[in-house]
C-alpha cells in the first residue's frame, strides 16, 4: 500500500503559501495563539485538507497557518489530535508527513503537561530532552518496511536544544530540562502513578507528543519539544486536577515559549544580513 504521507496536502499549502518552509511547530493545549503571530500568513483549516488531525478537544482549533516568523518560513500546526480521541496513535502521520513533503528541516513539539518537579512550578517551559513511553501503542504499528525500525537513541536534536536553551539564557526565560513520560489519557494518573513515573525518571507527564517524535524521526524530520508545565502531578497538592487549569496555565506559559522561540529563530534560522 502506498500511503499519502501529507503530500497531497502540502501541495494544497503550497499552492496557497509556496515559501522555502524551514520548520514546523505543533501547538498544544492552551498554546494556539502562538498561531497569531504569524505573519504573511495563509490559513487553511483542517477540514480542506486530507489527512488532517480534525481535533475535538476544546483548546485545539485545527488550522495549517504557513507564514513567517521572525523572517523565517514557518508550518504551524495549530492544533493536534490525541491517540485518547480515537486509539489511533498514527493520528498525526499525514500531519507530520506534510512538514517533511514542505521542505521542513524539522518539528518543534508542543504541549501542555503535568509537572513532576518541586523546582518547576505551573506556567514554566520544559525543554525535553528524552521520553519515556510505556502505553504499548507506537504510531509505526502495522508499517511494514525495515524503515519502521527508528532510532531513538539522540531523538531529541541535541543541536536544536542548545539552540533553543541558549535562547532561553539570552531573553532571560527560566527553561526547565527534563524527561517526559507519556501517558495515554484522557484520564489524568493516580497518584501512585505519579510516583512510578518520578521513581522512573520522568520529569513532566502528558497525553501527546510522543508519537509524533516517532513519526517526526521516521520521516527524517529533526525534532525538539517543549513541554509548558501547567500544574503539578496527581498526589502532589491537594485537589483535583482538571483540563480547565490546563487551559488557563498554559496562556501564560505561551507567551515565554514565544520569545524563546523567537529568539531561536532569529538566531538559529534568519539569513545573515548583508
Ligand atoms: Cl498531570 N497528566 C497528563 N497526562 N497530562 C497533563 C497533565 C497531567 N497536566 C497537563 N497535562
Amino acid at each position: 500500500m502506498t500511503r499519502d504521507d501529507g503530500r497531497t496536502a502540502a501541495a494544497l499549502v503550497r499552492s496557497r503559501k509556496d515559501l522555502p518552509f524551514r520548520l514546523g511547530l505543533v501547538l498544544g493545549s492552551g498554546l494556539g495563539g502562538l498561531a497569531d503571530a504569524v505573519e504573511d500568513a495563509a490559513v487553511l483549516p483542517y477540514e480542506t485538507l486530507p489527512g488532517m488531525p480534525v481535533s475535538r478537544v476544546s483548546s485545539h482549533r485545527g488550522a495549517v497557518v504557513a507564514g513567517r516568523l521572525e523572517g523565517v518560513p514557518v508550518v504551524v500546526l495549530a492544533g493536534r489530535a490525541h491517540y485518547y480521541e480515537s486509539g489511533d496513535a498514527a493520528v498525526m502521520r499525514d500531519a507530520i508527513g506534510m512538514l517533511k513533503a514542505l521542505g521542513c528541516e524539522g518539528v518543534v513539539l508542543t504541549n501542555a503537561a503535568g509537572s513532576l518537579r518541586e523546582d518547576l512550578p505551573p506556567a514554566t517551559p520544559m525543554l525535553v530532552t528524552d521520553h519515556i513511553a510505556l502505553s504499548g501503542r507506537n504510531p509505526l504499528i502495522g508499517e511494514e518496511t525495515d524503515a519502521r525500525f527508528v532510532g531513538l537513541s539522540a531523538a531529541y536534536d541535541a543541536g536544536w536544544r542548545s539552540g533553543l536553551a541558549g535562547a532561553a539564557a539570552a531573553e532571560g526565560e527560566p527553561l526547565g530540562e527534563g524527561v517526559y513520560m507519556w501517558f495515554s489519557g484522557p484520564s489524568f494518573e493516580t497518584p501512585a502513578e505519579i510516583r512510578m513515573a518520578r521513581l522512573l525518571g520522568a520529569d513532566a507527564v502528558g497525553m501527546s507528543t510522543v508519537p509524533e517524535v516517532i513519526l517526526a524521526r521516521f520521516f527524517g524530520l529533526k525534532v525538539a519539544a517543549v513541554s509548558i508545565l501547567t500544574n503539578y502531578g496527581a498526589g502532589m497538592r491537594v485537589g483535583e486536577l482538571s483540563h480547565d487549569e490546563t487551559k488557563e496555565v498554559a496562556p501564560r506559559g505561551a507567551a515565554k515559549l514565544e520569545r524563546i522561540l523567537r529568539r531561536f529563530l532569529r538566531d538559529r534560522f534568519a539569513a545573515p544580513s548583508a
